[in-house]
């Protein structure tokens, strides 16, 4: 097993859902943890779980749209840190709209926060990683590995857009030491998955559906494989019970 004990870790979307469940994993597995998103108050409520837990983390709150605040994050890292071992790119936003009516602010929107944070946010802290042998993993989605479908054109384009950063870099960065991971998860219950149901007028039921722990379970296998094995992708999607009733 890969040691963790003592790594760092940083994770994006840390204030909700599937980002959420992965940095209090990986606070449990002892690495100590940066918790990103806009919500300080979401991200502090978090970090006193952790602690509670006797875990380690950090509270950043950045909007990772603006360029300057990440420079500024990667700043900060440099003063404290030699290298970084886990990266987890988990924020992410959604509009759902056919194409005729979707504008072009909202699509700018889920590309900045979808595919141009990831890259811009990698590349910061890639000397970091690099220098820590780490681990970079993408929470995708299953829109960005099959046909798109109605309505969901822009967020496929993103997330299809993050599919193609992430094989590159892995091609780039294998010979570092560095792994990439993307999870291309199915519909899993969270604040984003909720606004969905509305949207689509569909009763919202999280219990039917994946939760953010068993997304969080695929980055906790991949961070403790053994360094002579790299998983590269995962799909992972609802458990579809058969029901009689
Ligand atoms: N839920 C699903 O069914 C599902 C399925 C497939 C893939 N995914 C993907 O999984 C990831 C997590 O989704 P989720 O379901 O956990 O959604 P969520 O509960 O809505 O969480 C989204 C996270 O993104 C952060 N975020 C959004 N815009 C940001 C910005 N400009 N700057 C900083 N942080 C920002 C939010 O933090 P703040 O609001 O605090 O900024 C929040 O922590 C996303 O990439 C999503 O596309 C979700």
């Amino acid at each position: 097993m890969t040691q963790v004990n003592n790594h760092v870790a940083v994770v994006t979307g840390a204030s909700s859902g599937i980002g959420r469940a992965i940095a209090l994993m990986l606070a449990s597995e002892g690495m100590a943890v940066y918790l990103l998103g806009r919500s300080e108050s979401r991200l502090e409520q978090l970090a006193d779980e952790i602690n509670s837990l006797g875990g380690k983390s950090y509270v950043y709150a950045l909007d990772l749209t603006n360029e300057t605040e990440v420079a500024d994050f990667r700043l900060h890292l440099e003063k404290t840190y030699d290298g970084i071992q886990v990266l987890v790119h988990s924020a992410g936003a959604i509009v759902l709209n056919d194409i005729q009516a979707a504008s072009i602010e909202e699509f700018d929107m889920q590309y900045r926060v979808n595919l141009r944070a990831p890259y811009q946010l990698t590349q910061a802290l890639l000397p970091l990683i690099i220098s820590g042998q780490g681990q970079i993993i993408f929470i995708n989605s299953s829109a960005g590995l099959m046909s798109a479908k109605a309505d969901v054109g822009q967020y496929a384009a993103t997330k299809h857009g993050l599919r193609a950063f992430a094989d590159s870099l892995r091609d780039e960065l294998n010979s570092k030491g560095v792994r990439v991971l993307s999870v291309y998860p199915g519909r899993t219950a969270s604040a984003m998955q909720e606004e969905i149901h509305k949207e689509e007028g569909r009763e919202y039921k999280p219990e039917n559906l994946m939760q953010p722990e068993d997304v969080a379970t695929v980055v906790k296998t991949a961070i403790n494989l053994p360094s002579t094995a790299e998983m590269t992708d995962v799909s992972i999607r609802p458990m579809i019970k058969l029901k009689s009733d």
